[in-house]
């Protein structure tokens, strides 16, 4: 059994701070956040209270506020918030079919619930299995609601799939997602190790569950701050979002990244929406680069370091 007491207080994601007071000794629960302990290992009723920034997808939100239901001791606080567009406006009904008599005010845009736990819950067993770590039997990949395009191949993805050049050498998968990219590349015999960067706790663990080879390495990680170098070659489709909100930067981070970790003439392939403006800072950090293809608003690049 672990020696470190369980938490009194927790917070998943980033809520707006002048929105909802934080306990100050509120532990950080969000999958997105590397080394931050798990909602769903929390023991049951063992909270005081806990602030959700809950996240957009219906399922997944569920997910959270259920188990942040279930790690909730009766008559501890919930408060959970989301814009009014991104799950906000359904928040409170979530709750209320939970069993909560919920208090809702509106403020920034935002739907902000608070409720007391009540003794009884209702639904929460359910919710908890729809939004649990699956298989998705259309990809045979383990995936789960919540992780980027869970339940099918992201058009990016299938395409980078296509026109995946045979690399060689050690080499990185950055923003790895389920494992999709990393399984084709290390489909090359001459691949000696990948290292996957993710983010999201619940992507790593799934694409764990869907490469068994001994070359394949995890990081649960910022993949902008990972210290990898002399890479034969670095592999991506960069996210353009940072907890549902829009950043443009995010990719050409990115980039930055993959040319400090790839040794000279080592190489970057990456996919991207054909908006996004990432040939500058390509041609910033490479000698060279390629489009490959350039197919149904997207673009597959290779630049050489
Ligand atoms: C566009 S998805 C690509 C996923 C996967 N490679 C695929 O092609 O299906 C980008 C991935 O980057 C992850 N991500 C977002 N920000 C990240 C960061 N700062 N460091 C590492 N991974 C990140 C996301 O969680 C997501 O899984």
């Amino acid at each position: 059994m672990s020696d470190i007491p369980s938490p009194r207080t927790a917070i998943y994601g980033a809520p707006p701070s002048d929105l909802v007071d934080v306990p100050d000794d509120a532990v950080q629960v969000s999958p997105l956040r590397p080394g931050a302990a798990a909602l769903e290992d929390l023991p049951g009723k063992s909270l005081e209270a806990i602030v959700v920034a809950a996240p957009p997808g219906s399922v997944e939100r569920r997910f959270v506020l259920a188990h942040a239901l279930r790690a909730l001791a009766p008559g501890g606080t919930l408060a959970a918030l989301a814009p009014k567009d991104k799950g906000g406006q359904r928040l409170r009904g979530e709750l209320e079919a939970f069993g909560c008599t919920v208090a809702e005010r509106s403020k920034a845009r935002q739907r902000i619930c608070t409720a007391t736990r009540p003794e009884t819950v209702s639904g929460v067993a359910k919710a908890i299995a729809e939004g649990a770590p699956v298989v998705v039997d259309d990809m045979g990949l383990h995936s789960q609601p919540g992780v980027f395009s869970w339940n099918r191949v992201d058009p990016g993805t299938a395409l980078l799939l296509r026109h995946l050049p045979s690399f060689s050498g050690r080499g990185a998968d950055l923003g790895a997602g389920l494992g999709i990219l990393a399984r084709a590349v290390l489909a090359s015999a001459a691949v000696s190790e990948l290292t996957l960067v993710e983010l999201d706790r619940r992507a790593v663990n799934a694409s764990k569950a869907n490469l068994a080879d001994p070359r394949a390495r995890f990081l649960w990680a910022d993949a902008r701050s990972v210290a990898l170098a002399d890479l034969d070659f670095v592999v991506s489709n960069p996210p353009f979002h940072a907890e549902g909100i829009e950043d443009r930067a995010l990719g050409q981070s990115f980039i930055a990244a993959a040319s400090r970790m790839l040794r000279r003439s080592g190489t970057l392939v990456l996919v991207a929406n054909r908006h996004m403006p990432y040939e500058e800072t390509l041609r910033a950090a490479f000698r060279s680069m390629t489009v490959l293809a350039d197919e149904a608003g997207y673009k597959i690049i290779e630049a050489r370091k």
